[in-house]
């Protein structure tokens, strides 16, 4: 099975985009192993992958933990073979400027969505490039392109996740890896629908949401997953370094 089907390995896999990722590549093809701190939603994205006839393989860890995170891509080498797709998609954001940010919320933020990234792509471009093949996808945000309100650690660390990008494919470019930013608009997950219902009046605040997207809507996981999966997969082999927006329009007003 391992030699026929490739393997992408997915961060954040329990919830939102990164479920969607997982299940558009299984859908594709891919053995998928499934990465994430939350071992129930791991458990329910594998079941939905296994209904529509995917493979999938849970691999709880904490992104922040290198050890953990060589641990889980030994792992997944050892059960799947070598990788040939990383999509890093886990992330979390806190609701604030730099006064109001204290160091453990900026120690989160930068550790989930940059360091993880970072711990992973460590891990993982080892065996990419003894095959002389792979592909790396980060999901960073318009929040790496832009500046949000109240949002400093997040915009801080997905600028960074750009950066990392770019600098990946500059350095192994040659050795048959390219690496890929995706930066979304607002996208319809259980991270939205959060923020949606915390707010005072959580009709408006989704609303006011969707207003900002040229076609007046929220995207959706699948969107993004969609993006996902045309970089990894071949048509998308001209695509390096790049930081590639999906947001409805948000950031072209
Ligand atoms: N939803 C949006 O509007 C939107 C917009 C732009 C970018 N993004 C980015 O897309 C990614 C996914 O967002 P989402 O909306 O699907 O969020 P989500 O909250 O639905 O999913 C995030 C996942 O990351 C996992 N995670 C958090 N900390 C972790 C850790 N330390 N180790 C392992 N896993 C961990 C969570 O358990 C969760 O399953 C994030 O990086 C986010 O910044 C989202």
């Amino acid at each position: 099975m391992t030699l026929q089907h490739r393997t992408a390995l997915v961060t954040g896999a329990a919830s939102g985009i990164g479920r969607a990722t997982a299940l558009r590549l299984a859908g594709d093809d891919f053995t998928v192993a499934l990465l994430d701190l939350d071992r129930a939603g791991l458990s329910r994205t594998r079941i939905l992958i296994e209904k529509q006839g995917g493979t999938a393989h849970e691999v709880p860890l904490d992104l922040r933990r290198a050890e953990e995170v060589a641990a889980a891509v030994d792992t997944t080498v050892s059960l799947l073979g070598s990788p040939d797709v990383l999509v890093n998609v886990a992330g979390v954001g806190v609701a604030a400027n730099v006064l109001e940010t204290s160091d453990s919320d900026w120690d989160l933020v930068l550790g989930v969505n940059l360091t993880g990234p970072f711990f992973m792509t460590r891990a993982v471009l080892p065996h990419m490039i003894s095959d002389g093949a792979g592909v790396i996808v980060n999901i960073a945000s318009v929040g790496g392109q832009v500046g949000l309100a109240r949002r400093a650690a997040y915009c801080a660390s997905k600028a960074g996740l750009v950066g990392l990008t770019r600098a990946v494919a500059v350095d192994h470019a040659k050795e048959g890896v390219r690496c890929v930013a995706i930066c979304p608009g607002t996208v319809e997950t259980e991270w939205i629908d959060k923020i949606l219902s915390d707010a005072p009046d959580p009709g408006a605040a989704r609303a006011a949401m969707a207003a900002r997207q040229l076609d007046g809507r929220l995207g959706t996981p699948e969107e993004v997953a969609a993006l996902v999966a045309f970089v990894a997969g071949d048509q998308g082999r001209f695509i390096n370094g790049a930081a590639l927006t999906v947001d409805g329009g948000m950031t072209a007003a």
